[in-house]
């Protein structure tokens, strides 16, 4: 199938192929093959292609990469809207948490729902973040927290990468908070997450990763560092949560093992931002998760980006800290709230995102990419992060294929 996309206002490619920190090129036009892009420029310097190809004219508009979000929690079941309400009226999420409340509340209704219910969930999530232009999603497990539920979970993330058009990513989050059979006894939980969850993970191939909320009340630096190897072991790629409530140690963890990326960050200190740039450990901002937390402490974005750490910009969707589904309000949230520039934002959530996920086929337009396009409706690339509320996505092609048309 061989495909055109002409007329192209600007191409923000997200390579070194055009110009300033988007890549970008003006009056560009991309060519599509067999789901790959084989070019990518200036209109005037554009190869001839084959007459026979499909023809979308993108009106003068702007062009970016499919969007990536790298850190979703979005197979979840149930509400929380009560404990939205309660947060209201003064309770943290640290309390509520510690009152057997938060992530526990959602798991157990994740355990109560079939692998098909879960399916369903997450296929609807999905089919509403395409429209806004995302093409490859993470999701996490991690509101099992048993065997039996951690498979469930993950065997539906799988099937949710089967059955629709975003490409997803699966990682095992067994080790997100202490289940209630296991109270008190977080060293038994570890065990059991080590010694049989992720080995049922990876010998069934149901992960690609292996995340740790490292965290008071959650798990230590010990525990964490003893999950993530133990994944390391069984050939997952690891990635934490660090540092979203408190400064615990998981920035540190994430620079000795040398993980993808580390999430969260806002009690990151010096010591935590120089580890990381350090150890090229890619920071996922997820302000969407400060914001609804009402956070104080912010996320130190500025500070990240100049000690070179690179900045993946996530929505977190869940439904404790950040019931939030939209990509493009986080990247302006980013923007807002965390320090990072508009530029910073749309790299964090295509080329950064990507990469956060070990990607380097997507995230960019150029020459080999996988061909997942975003069409906007109006001119600017800047429109993404700028317009909260309204949807400038008006075309999404994935893999060289339109999958979201929404001209009127
Ligand atoms: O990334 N911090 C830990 N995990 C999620 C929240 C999960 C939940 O509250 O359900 C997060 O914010
Ligand atoms: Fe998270």
């Amino acid at each position: 199938m061989r495909v055109v996309v002409e007329n192209i206002g600007a191409l923000c490619t997200m390579s070194d192929a055009g110009v300033g920190p988007l890549g970008r090129i003006d009056n560009a036009v991309v060519h599509i093959e067999d789901e790959r892009v084989v070019y990518a420029g200036p209109s005037e310097s554009a190869p001839l292609f084959s007459s026979d190809a499909l023809h979308v004219d993108a009106e003068g508009s702007a062009v970016l990469p499919g969007l990536v979000d790298c850190h979703t929690h979005l197979l979840f079941a149930g509400s929380r809207a009560d404990e939205f309400a309660l947060r209201s009226r003064g309770a943290t999420y640290a309390e509520i948490m510690a009152a057997g409340g938060g992530i526990r509340n959602t798991m157990r209704a994740v355990r109560a729902s079939s692998e098909g219910e879960l399916v369903a969930l997450g296929l609807a999530r999905l089919d509403h973040m395409l429209s806004l232009g995302v093409t490859t999603c993470e999701v996490k497990s991690g509101y099992g927290l048993s065997v039996v539920d951690e498979v469930k979970s993950l065997r539906a993330i799988r099937a949710l990468d089967r059955e629709h058009a975003v490409d997803v990513v699966a990682t095992c989050l067994a080790a997100h908070a202490i289940p209630p059979e296991f109270e008190g006894d977080a060293e038994r939980y570890t065990a059991l997450v080590v010694d049989e969850i992720l080995p049922r993970v990876a010998e069934e191939k149901l992960a690609a990763f292996a995340d740790v909320f490292v965290e008071q009340g959650a798990f230590s630096v010990e525990q964490g560092r003893r999950v993530l190897l133990a994944a390391r072991d069984l050939g997952l790629d690891i990635r934490v949560h660090a540092e979203q409530l408190s400064n615990s140690g998981g920035a540190k963890l994430a620079a000795e093992l040398g993980a993808k990326s580390a999430g969260h960050l806002e009690f990151a200190n010096e010591d935590d931002i120089r580890a990381l740039a350090g150890a090229g450990v890619i920071a996922e901002v997820l302000s969407s998760a400060q914001v609804f937390l009402g956070m104080q402490q912010r996320i130190p974005g500025k500070k990240l980006r100049d000690a070179g750490v690179r900045l993946a910009v996530a929505t977190d969707y869940n439904p404790g800290s950040a019931n939030v589904p939209d990509l493009q309000l986080a990247a302006g949230l980013a923007i807002t709230m965390s320090g990072l520039s508009a530029d910073d934002a749309l790299v964090g959530i295509t080329r950064n995102g990507a990469l956060a996920l070990g990607l380097s086929d997507r995230g960019v337009v150029e020459k080999g990419a996988r061909a997942d396009l975003v069409v906007l409706d109006t001119k600017s690339p800047y429109d993404l992060v700028y317009e909260w509320g309204r949807n400038p996505v008006r075309t999404v092609l994935k893999g060289g294929r339109i999958v979201v048309d929404r001209r009127a």
